[in-house]
């Protein structure tokens, strides 16, 4: 990185430091350092240890000119997350490239539009609207278990975990009873970092590491092998069968591409949907006034889905990396620079969200990029949005109250994280 060298525009290393640290995602220190960086240096470079220097990207405006250009800023270039540089030179050693996976996340043009363009129509509303009587019916579900706890829960275990889950794999055409695997590869694959969800601890070298995750791959890998083949002789409504039978330039996609797709329809949908149901329940359980205000007025839900996906932001970073020299906010950005776009920091912009850090449903307008920005804006966008509102819809009118009882704690991750725990109490009408 040729601009890194300068170190003019350098971000003190206690705050570089929190950038890489899953504990400050977990304990809101990394807000901290966001509202210090948007104040003191929006667009600094980071150098902490094991880690190659990166641009962070704190300003909303900037995280939104970055995305749109999606020839000058790469996506498959370098690692598309943020990856220690030991772990990348095993991966590069493994695939020739910076990345395990090769999922629409992991592709620029030409191949990018291509590959979206398979999918896209499934997850537009008009497609959508097709599932809503059966989504309705799943949250159903879920509300009468959640009442039938008789007051207290932990609404992370009991309604937020497996709601989108049971959604993506009904969609993606999954048995119920492999979820709980697909659960548990998620979360390996999101938060490695975290003690309670990780088949790795931190002691872990970067061999072990990518030995791990090539595991992991390799377990999805042999389990969606068997899906092709049994929607290519038997297609159903559902979007395994659409995935299966894909072609591209008239073949089917390589095998590492469609177990890429798979994998980035049955990881991204659930557990960032997780996160911002349980970020909503945990504002309103907090606020009795949010909560009245709500309850009273449920033309409120849709402002409340967008507001709990912003105060939450569960993506909280993507990195993009620089095809040319060009300059943005005052900085002259180098070819091969690696820029980290914090999506939780540009959801908290003083100059583009009033009051920023509070919570408010009836927020108008709500601008966020907790979906990112441009060519890759998240393709489930309406799919998490659709669950979330019918959820509310079905539960709300049930509670009288709701309360916190307990110790809220996230998970420790920096690339996808949420509440891990949300005990509340609630009265039921
Ligand atoms: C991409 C966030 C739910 C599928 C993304 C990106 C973000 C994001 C930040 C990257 C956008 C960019 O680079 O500009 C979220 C959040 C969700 C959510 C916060 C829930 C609240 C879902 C759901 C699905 C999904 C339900 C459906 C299965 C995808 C896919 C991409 C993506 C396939 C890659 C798009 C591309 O690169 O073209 N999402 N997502 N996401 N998301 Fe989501």
């Amino acid at each position: 990185m040729d601009t890194a060298t300068t170190g003019d525009f350098d971000i003190p290393a206690d705050i570089a430091a929190t950038l890489v640290d899953p504990v400050a995602y977990a304990d809101d220190r990394i807000h901290d350092s966001y509202r210090w960086l948007r104040a003191n240096n929006p667009l600094g470079i980071a150098r902490p240890e094991k880690f190659d220097p990166f641009w962070v990207v704190t300003k909303h405006a900037h995280i939104q000119a970055i995305s749109r250009q999606n020839e000058l800023f790469h996506n498959a270039d370098r690692p598309t997350t943020l990856t220690t540089q030991a772990l990348e030179e095993r991966v590069r050693k493994i695939t020739g490239g910076p990345n395990l996976v090769r999922s629409l996340v992991q592709m620029d043009a030409p191949d990018h539009p291509k590959y979206r363009a398979l999918t896209q129509g499934w997850f537009m509303p008009a497609n959508l609207g097709k599932f809503e009587a059966r989504v309705r019916e799943i949250a159903r579900a879920t509300v009468q278990r959640m009442l039938a706890r008789g007051g207290a829960c932990d609404f992370v275990e009991d309604v937020a975990l497996g709601y989108p889950l049971h959604v993506i794999m009904e969609i993606l055409g999954v048995p119920e009873a492999d979820e709980p695997r697909m659960l548990k590869l998620t979360q390996e694959l999101f938060g490695p970092q975290d003690p309670d969800t990780a088949r790795v601890r931190d002691a872990l070298s970067a061999e072990q590491v990518s030995a791990m995750l090539q595991a992991i791959i390799a377990d999805f890998s042999a389990y969606f092998r068997k899906i092709t083949e049994d929607r290519r002789q038997h297609p159903r409504d559902d979007l395994a069968t659409v995935i299966a039978n894909a072609k591209i330039g008239g073949e089917y996609m390589p095998e590492h591409d469609q177990t890429s797709y798979y994998m980035i329809v049955a990881t991204a949908g659930h557990d960032t949907t997780s996160s911002s149901t349980a970020g909503a329940i945990w504002a309103l359980a907090r606020d009795p006034a949010e909560f009245a205000k709500v309850k009273a007025n449920p033309d409120l839900i849709p402002g409340l889905v967008d507001e709990s996906i912003r105060w939450m932001t569960p993506v909280k970073h993507f990195m993009r990396s620089a095809t040319a020299d060009t300059e943005l906010g005052g900085r002259k950005i180098a070819k091969g620079d690696w820029l980290m776009l914090c999506y939780a920091s540009g959801n908290r912009d003083e100059e583009v969200f009033e009051d920023p850090d509070r919570f408010r449903s009836d927020r108008k307008p709500n601008r966020h990029v907790a979906f990112g920005y441009g060519a890759h804006l998240c393709l489930g966008q309406y799919l998490a949005k659709l669950e979330m509102r019918i959820l509310f819809e079905e539960l709300l009118p049930h509670l009288k109250s709701l309360s916190l009882d307990g110790e809220v704690k996230m998970t420790q991750a920096y690339f996808v994280n949420g509440p891990k725990k949300l005990p509340i109490r609630f009265e039921v009408n």
